[in-house]
């Protein structure tokens, strides 16, 4: 077999054999296929798409391209959440303490930041000494030990998708559903948890830009897990606008921990009591969503959700007096407010001009090897709804340098919309899957 021929093939758009998949991913994994081959043959996938047998043959290759993880002798109904990303998006951070602290174990591999969207693991590493690269025993004992563990791709778990996943970013191939689903999937397969819940993002700011395509993924992933035999449930979010206020990686932080402290958006509280209430329904903690949303609010109350929270920090390693302190995080040197430019009701707030703009400040990559500068991102103030006059601040900059925030400041000024008259709060879970 030659990756010539396989190239060839995809570029005519016609199916590739699972050999030949199986063949492609071994060669990548193994670096026996150069990043150049990978490329064009990405590229190709990304142009002429993948059949849902290709894709399924495309996951199963990736997930078995290093470790596959199986949790039953340590936990029942182990449960991982994932989002096909988003802007603002530290759901993760927030609702993977809460549920653990319900007693559901969480065992979840996240992903670096990936085109304009953030990543988990990003978010993660702004929380000084966290360890994402745990090794597997510590990863398994931690779930054992704390109900938790959030760990990065580098355990020798998916090593197909942690090369491709920065491929894709470098090449502009991250909005292609067939690649989407198997990384994400791929993923999923070898943590080894029994219960998949998938935010399904779906608007300006996600790969997914609208609904149709959001239900066509979702099909594909909850197909792949019946082959796989995971329970996959797919839940579509809307990610017109961010989610939350902050955008950057402390400051996303930053925000989860408020959260878990009960301060929290009105977007993200609907996810979290959405997703939150399913997640216990799966792992059989109670079949009421009503009374699920109750105790999910209770432990948040009650402080045990923010402590679970800390427990994961400790144990992988990070300085968890930043949590409990969090204006320990380093600050931006230049933080610079927008101000609006209207008076009347934000009617629209472009989520993916947001998320241009953060990765314009650093708070994300341009190319595969750039660094990440935590600190920097935008804190918005107002959001689809609220009401304001001509003057009133509407996000913060908060930059590294006068010529990044200069250079922000306008586009997150054209991200806004403005209208006279009130305007709906935007419905942020679309459909259920
Ligand atoms: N999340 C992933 O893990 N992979 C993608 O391709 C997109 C979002």
């Amino acid at each position: 077999m030659k990756i010539i021929d396989i190239i060839e093939k995809k570029k005519n758009s016609e199916e590739l054999s699972e050999e030949e998949i199986k063949y492609f991913i071994d060669g990548y994994t193994k670096n026996d296929i150069t990043d150049y081959q990978a490329a064009a043959l990405v590229m190709a996938i990304c142009i002429n798409g993948m059949t849902e047998k290709e894709i399924v043959y495309l996951t199963k290759a990736m997930a078995y391209s290093g470790d596959v993880l199986d949790f039953k002798d340590i936990a029942d109904n182990t449960v991982d959440k994932h989002s096909t990303g988003g802007i603002g998006d530290k759901i993760t951070l927030i609702l993977s303490p809460i549920i653990a602290s319900l007693g559901v174990s969480i065992a979840k591999m996240s992903g670096r930041g990936l085109g304009i969207t953030g990543g988990t693991i990003d978010k993660l590493q702004s929380i000084p000494g966290y360890r994402t690269d745990i090794t597997i025993e510590e990863f398994k004992n931690n779930v054992k030990e704390h109900g938790i563990s959030l760990i990065g791709q580098s355990l020798n778990l998916v090593p197909a998708d942690k090369k491709l996943y920065a491929l894709r970013d470098s090449i502009g191939c991250t909005n292609s559903i067939p690649l989407i689903a198997s990384s994400i999937m791929s993923k999923k397969i070898a943590a080894g948890a029994e219960h998949i819940i998938l935010d399904v993002t779906c608007g300006s700011g996600a790969f997914m830009r609208n609904k149709k395509d959001a239900i066509i993924i979702s099909k594909i992933m909850k197909k792949i897990g019946d082959n796989s035999g995971k329970d996959v449930m797919c839940i579509l979010t809307n990610m017109n606008e961010p989610v939350g206020y902050s955008i950057g990686n402390s400051l996303e932080v930053v925000e989860a921990i408020k959260a878990l402290k009960g301060e929290m958006a009105d977007d993200v509280k609907e996810i979290i009591l959405t997703f939150g209430a399913f997640i216990l329904k799966m792992a059989g903690k109670g079949e009421d969503l009503i009374k699920n949303k109750d105790k999910i609010m209770e432990v948040i109350q009650n402080g045990k959700a923010y402590e679970k929270f800390k427990e994961l920090v400790v144990a992988q390693n990070g300085d968890v007096s930043y949590i409990e302190n969090p204006e320990k995080f380093e600050k931006a040197p230049i933080i610079i407010p927008v101000l609006s430019e209207e008076t009347g009701y934000v009617s629209s707030l472009n989520a993916e001009l947001i998320g241009k703009a953060s990765v314009l400040l650093g708070a994300g990559r341009e190319k595969k090897e750039d660094d990440i500068d935590k600190k920097v991102g935008i804190v918005l103030c107002k959001k689809v709804g609220d009401q304001l006059s001509k003057g009133d601040i509407i996000a913060y900059v908060h930059a590294s340098n006068e010529t990044k925030a200069n250079e922000t400041i306008q586009m997150i000024k054209s991200a806004y919309k403005y209208s006279k008259k009130p305007v709906r709060k935007t419905r942020v879970i679309l459909e259920i899957l």
